[in-house]
């Protein structure tokens, strides 16, 4: 989702795994050109896309993060490297 931030001084700070905590925003306008006003100092702007209350976050991203680390387990596990279903392991040709 991309997002536009409008205010006179706004700054942003990514979190890792999370949110863009926003500070210093009037407004910010959603790819469809909606309008959400912002009425407090600091917001948290979702960039996982999968938060109920787009475009803010609503804390689902440490959901997604904990299956993407229990994915990332689990391919390490089996000699996966991520979730491309490629195997990394050498096996041994047959004589
Ligand atoms: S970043 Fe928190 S719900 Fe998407």
């Amino acid at each position: 989702m991309t997002v536009e931030a409008r205010g006179a001084e706004v700054s942003e700070v990514r979190c890792p795994d999370g949110p863009v905590l926003l500070r210093g925003a009037d407004e910010v306008v959603d790819e469809a050109g909606v309008v959400h006003p912002v009425t407090r100092p600091v917001v948290a702007l979702c960039i996982c896309d999968k938060s109920q209350r787009l475009p803010w976050c609503d804390g689902t991203h440490k959901a997604v993060a904990r299956a993407r680390r229990r994915r990332g387990a689990a391919d390490a596990h089996s000699g996966r490297e991520g979730t491309s279903g490629e195997v990394q392991r050498d096996v041994p040709e047959r004589a």
